[in-house]
């Protein structure tokens, strides 16, 4: 599914963040979060070779924009501090096609709300502007920071998932008034 090219939804702003649209020169940027040992705890690790693969990764959301019209935000405090990442994007998981909500920061800026006040913009950029059905979130068991934010921002416990042959739990969050199941 492509967005009618009207909508644009390159920025999105919170209370206290601005959202912007990944470009192919934030390369940097991102690989240092990537190569953040507490940030990867819960993201399986620091890859070895941290910057070809954050390449990939961006150029893959890059795509991902140029196809659905939205994906891999940056985020930014007004002053321009790099926050962290979070963004929408379509993945197969759980046997499924899923329209994921995801995110990482850097640990200074942990439980300060910053996840789930993205979390609940991208939920109505999901569900109120582009109107899929549902999204979903998932992440490790124990991983109780990310399902505190996907609690907060309306998603509920579904089910376990294997996600690169690893248990996460799967949490769901449908459109008002949409089919219930
Ligand atoms: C997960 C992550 C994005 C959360 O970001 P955040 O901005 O700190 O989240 P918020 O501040 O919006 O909410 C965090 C909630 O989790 C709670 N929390 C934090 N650590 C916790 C823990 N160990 N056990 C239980 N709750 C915890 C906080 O108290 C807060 O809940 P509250 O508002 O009810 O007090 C951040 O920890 C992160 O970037 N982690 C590394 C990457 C990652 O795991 N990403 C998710 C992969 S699915």
């Amino acid at each position: 599914m492509r967005l009618d090219a009207s909508k644009n939804f390159d920025t999105l702003r919170t209370a206290r963040l601005l959202a912007q649209r990944i470009r192919s020169d934030d390369c940097r940027v991102l690989a240092r979060l990537y190569a953040d040992p507490e940030v990867m705890a819960t993201l399986g690790g620091v890859m070895p070779d941290v910057e070809a693969r954050t390449r990939r990764f961006v150029d893959h959301m890059l795509e991902h924009w140029d196809s659905r019209g939205y994906g891999l935000y940056l985020l930014r405090l007004p002053t321009g501090a790099f926050v962290g990442y979070s963004g929408l994007r379509h993945v197969h998981v759980g046997g499924a096609e899923e329209l994921e909500i995801f995110y990482a920061l850097h640990a200074q800026f942990w439980n300060q709300g910053y996840a789930t006040e993205m979390a609940t913009r991208l939920c109505m950029l999901a569900l109120d502007e582009i109107c899929a059905p549902d999204v979903v979130a998932f992440t490790l068991p124990g991983n109780h920071a990310s399902r505190r934010v996907m609690e907060k921002a309306g998603l509920r416990y579904e089910r376990d998932v294997n996600w690169r042959n690893i248990v996460h739990v799967l949490y769901r969050r449908r459109r008002a008034g949409g089919a219930s199941g």
